[in-house]
C-alpha cells in the first residue's frame, strides 16, 4: 500500500520547529516502506567515536509484541496516575474543562488507555559503557532523527520513560541483554490531531551570549513563536 503523506513536505528547520509530542494515533498501520525509512533516519544519527553501539527493537504485531505492548501499557497507566498526582493535574486550572492542564491530562488518559492499540513501539537500546549522560549522548540524537523522520512522512510519535518499572521484564521478553540500557519507549503512529509550531520558553532566556545571563541581542525569534510557562523561571545565578 503506497502511503501518502498528510501534509506536504516540510523543510528541515521548519520540521525542527513544529515535531510536537504525539499520544493519540488512529488505527492505521506505518507502513513497511515508511518505516523502513524511519529506522533508516534513525540509525543515521551520530555515535561517540562513530561506534554504532545502538540498536533498536521495533515492536509491530506478534506474540512478543503482544505481550510487550501489554506490559508497556500497564506501567505507562502506573507511571501517568502517579505523575497526575504528583504533578496535581486535577487540582488548580486542572479543574477547568478547556485549560491546557486538563486538555494534557485527557491526552495523557488516551495515551495510557489505548497504548496497546499503538502501531509501532520501538525500543532504542544502547551498550552501555559510560553510564549516565556519556551513553545517552549516543542513543538520543537517534531518538530525535526517528521522531523527525516519522513527521517528515506524516506519522508522529513521542520519548517516553514509563518503562522503567517493567525494564527487567520487557528486557527477557525482547531478549535484550544485560550490557544494554533501554534508553526509551517511542510509540508511532498516524496522529489524530497534527504537528503544528511547539511552545518552548523565549529564546533570551535559553541562550547567553558569551557569559552566563547575558542576553544575546543578535537573536530573533521568527514571526509566530509560540512560548510556554512550563520550566524553571528564567536565573542568572543559575
Ligand atoms: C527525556 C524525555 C523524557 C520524556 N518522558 C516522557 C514520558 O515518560 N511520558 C510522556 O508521555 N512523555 C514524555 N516525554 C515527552 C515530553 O513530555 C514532551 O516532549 C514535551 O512535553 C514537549 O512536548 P511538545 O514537543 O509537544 O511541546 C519525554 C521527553 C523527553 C525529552
Amino acid at each position: 500500500m503506497e502511503h501518502i503523506p498528510l501534509e506536504e513536505p516540510v523543510d528541515l528547520l521548519t520540521g525542527l520547529a513544529t515535531t510536537r509530542a504525539i499520544r493519540r494515533y488512529t488505527a492505521e498501520p506505518i507502513t513497511d516502506d515508511d518505516l523502513a525509512k524511519i529506522m533508516f533516519a534513525a540509525t543515521r544519527a551520530p555515535t561517540g567515536s562513530n561506534r554504532n553501539h545502538f540498536r533498536f527493537v521495533v515492536l509491530r504485531t506478534g506474540e512478543v509484541a503482544h505481550q510487550a505492548k501489554a506490559l508497556l501499557g500497564e506501567s505507562f497507566r502506573s507511571s501517568w496516575a502517579t505523575k497526575r498526582a504528583t504533578d496535581s493535574y486535577d487540582d488548580g486550572s486542572g479543574e477547568i474543562d478547556h485549560s491546557p492542564k486538563a486538555r494534557m491530562a485527557r491526552t495523557m488518559n488516551h495515551f495510557v488507555d489505548n497504548f496497546e492499540s499503538t502501531p509501532v513501539v520501538v525500543l532504542p537500546c544502547i551498550r552501555k559503557r559510560h553510564g549516565g549522560m556519556g551513553d545517552g549522548a549516543s542513543i538520543f540524537p537517534a531518538c530525535q532523527n526517528l521522531l523527525l523522520a516519522a513527521r517528515g512522512l506524516g506519522y508522529g510519535g513521542v520519548l517516553t520513560m514509563w518503562h522503567s518499572p517493567v525494564e527487567t521484564e520487557l528486557r527477557a521478553l525482547c531478549g535484550i541483554p544485560d550490557d544494554h540500557a533501554i534508553a526509551a519507549v517511542i510509540p508511532l503512529g498516524r496522529p489524530q490531531g497534527g504537528h503544528g509550531p511547539v511552545r518552548r520558553r523565549p529564546i533570551q532566556e535559553l541562550v547567553f551570549d558569551g557569559y552566563w545571563g547575558t542576553t544575546a541581542d543578535w537573536i530573533v525569534e521568527p514571526d509566530g513563536t509560540r512560548h510556554t510557562q512550563a520550566g524553571p523561571p528564567p536565573s542568572r545565578d543559575g
